[in-house]
């Protein structure tokens, strides 16, 4: 395994490759992004994955400076994994002074999260765009865990006719079915507790819909309800919407995703489950 800190360097090694899958990553790994990498590196024979918290996609009332971090256990963890490049920039490194251009995608990214937290996509996009320059990977890996960045990074690939190819996997969840992030290490006990709630909504509104349900509200209104009781009033969003425009439609098409993004404490966690 490599590690390169630049960018020149991490180019010319990337040319012994012919093959290469890639998977963006702001680093405290978790099972969820080493299944990313254990599949990448499968379906490509080798593998480059980056860590760098990306300062632009985050607001300024978010967490950026308090997010995990641990270089040396993620390497550990790569290494593991079967990592053959990484690279871990510098914040330096991706913005130089003077740079000036971010990458602004409309439709599907005015959605949910562009709404509740503006600017983030923008950030999403110029970091994927500029990794994307850097690493060009034949495929690249993301998880359905942020279903709506998916369809974003899916958006600008297409408009900007970028030549790679996006796999989305499956989100890995823990054995009570909290699905696992980086920031869930920053839950109190008691928030570690309700947070299964995610879960449970979504498996409930998946019945509810499996039964015919179609009717956005009663399916919204039960997200809720299993929220509340658990303790977990603080709801951004509790929604399904069209899983191709993320777009609320009354009643819900056949091609419904459930999406929540829940205030647990200081922490912000978001799931989401295709009906
Ligand atoms: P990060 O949150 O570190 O996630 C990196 C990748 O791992 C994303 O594609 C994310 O969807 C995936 N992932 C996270 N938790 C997962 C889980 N429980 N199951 C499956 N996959 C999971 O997403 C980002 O970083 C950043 O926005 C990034 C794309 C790197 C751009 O900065």
């Amino acid at each position: 395994m490599q590690i390169f800190e630049t960018i020149g360097a991490l180019r010319a090694a990337r040319t012994a490759y012919p093959a290469l899958g890639f998977v963006p990553t702001m680093g405290f790994l978790h099972e969820g992004h080493l299944g990313l990498v254990r599949r990448a590196k499968a379906e490509n024979g080798a593998v480059a994955v980056s860590i760098f918290v990306n300062p632009t996609q985050f607001g300024p009332n978010e967490d950026y400076a308090s997010y995990p971090r641990d270089p040396e256990r993620d390497l550990a963890l790569l290494k593991e994994a079967g990592a053959d490049l990484v690279f871990l920039p510098t914040p330096d490194v991706l913005y130089p002074p003077g740079s000036a251009t971010r990458i602004d995608v409309g439709g599907v990214a005015e959605e949910l999260e562009g709404q509740s937290r503006p600017g983030h996509f923008s950030g999403v996009a110029t970091v994927v765009t500029k990794l994307f320059n850097i690493v060009q990977p034949q495929r690249a890996y993301f998880g359905q865990k942020d279903a709506q960045q998916c369809a974003v990074v899916r958006r600008f690939v297409a408009d900007l006719d970028i030549p790679v190819e996006i796999v989305v996997c499956d989100i890995a969840r823990e054995s009570d079915g909290l699905a696992r992030s980086s920031r869930n290490v920053r839950l109190t006990s008691g928030s570690r507790q309700k947070a299964p709630a995610l879960f449970q909504a979504l498996q409930g509104a998946a019945r509810l819909f499996r039964n015919g349900e179609r009717d956005v509200e009663i399916l919204e209104n039960a997200m809720r309800a299993v929220l509340i009781e658990a303790g977990l009033p603080d709801i951004d969003y509790a929604t399904v919407v069209n899983a191709d425009t993320f777009c609320r439609e009354q009643p819900c098409s056949n091609n419904a995703l459930a999406l929540l993004a829940v205030r647990a404490g200081e922490v912000r966690l978001i799931d989401n489950m295709p009906l």
